[in-house]
């Protein structure tokens, strides 16, 4: 099916009787790329924006941007929206809408500005249909706490994913002296910066396991992750799951967590991180 709404260049194709609610200005520490990345980006909602997306099940992308089903939470869990976001490149803009659901015929318009290398600017517009102008100040109130709040969690997850990626881990797998047992048990759980990269040790149905802390997906921080009772990690930012013990994919989505190292301890009690 093609995309409904094929481009971005035009606000207000349906001709609704639009107003503008608001507008929300910031500046994101992120390049222009991360940026571009976080837009195209539709499997984060329901996991990094836990707040305000419970679901959202993918019905086509390409270049041209994506469309999603989504669900709210709280009351609105049950509520279903269709949402498009389509992407202007060459105009650095893309306007999401809903098409069904919420409120059908809202147009977001977004203008990303590069600053920096690290700094890009977003202008966001609210347009809504069918509004009194005493309904659009209300509703332009609510979509700028919600923006704020979502750019926020974006922000976050942009700068951790280009510190991630700025960290250039090589692929040397040099054993790690982690001390006395003793001491590293009272410790844990515990990040160790290795040559291959961050390595989380944490205690585990009684024994200690190892295993990369950054998420074989795009690169999300894994050590403060409290694994369930199988031992099973969720990944914040788009919801992979994986076994802290094997490394395993648990979810069938197939990533794997990576080579795992394991915690040796010789017979003078001093323990050791290996590959
Ligand atoms: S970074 Fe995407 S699931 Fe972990
Ligand atoms: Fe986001």
């Amino acid at each position: 099916m093609p995309p409904r709404q094929h481009n971005a260049l035009n606000v207000n194709p349906d001709a609704l009787p639009m107003r503008v609610a608001g507008r929300y200005d910031r500046v994101v520490c992120a390049s222009i790329a991360r940026a571009w990345e976080n837009v195209r980006d539709w499997e984060h909602l329901p996991y990094l924006h836990a707040n305000s997306f419970s679901q959202c099940l993918l019905e086509e992308e390409g270049d041209w941007g994506w469309r999603a089903t989504t669900k709210g939470v709280g009351q609105a869990a049950d509520q279903t929206s269709v949402i498009e976001v389509a992407i202007d490149a060459k105009a650095s803009r893309y306007v999401s809408r809903t098409l069904e659901g919420g409120l059908p015929g809202v147009e977001i318009w977004t203008q990303l500005t590069v600053l920096g290398d690290r700094q890009t600017r977003v202008e966001v517009e609210f347009h809504l249909p069918h509004l009194t102008e005493l309904q659009a100040a209300k509703a332009g109130e609510n979509l700028l706490h919600l923006y704020t709040q979502l750019w926020d969690e974006d922000e976050a997850m942009m700068i951790a994913r280009q510190e991630a990626l700025d960290a250039r881990d090589g692929r040397m797998r040099i054993d790690v002296a982690l001390g006395a047992i003793n001491d590293l048990r009272t410790s844990l759980p515990r990040l160790i910066e290795t040559e291959s990269g961050p390595v989380c040790i944490r205690e585990f149905d009684s024994r200690l396991v190892a295993f990369p802390a950054r998420c074989p997906h795009l690169k999300a921080p894994l050590q403060d992750l409290t694994p369930d009772q199988s031992g099973t990690i969720t990944c914040p930012w788009h919801g992979y799951k994986f076994s802290i013990t094997t490394g395993q994919s648990t979810d069938g989505r197939g990533l794997q967590l990576g080579l795992m190292p394991r915690v040796e301890v010789d017979d003078r009690g001093e323990a050791m991180l290996r590959w």
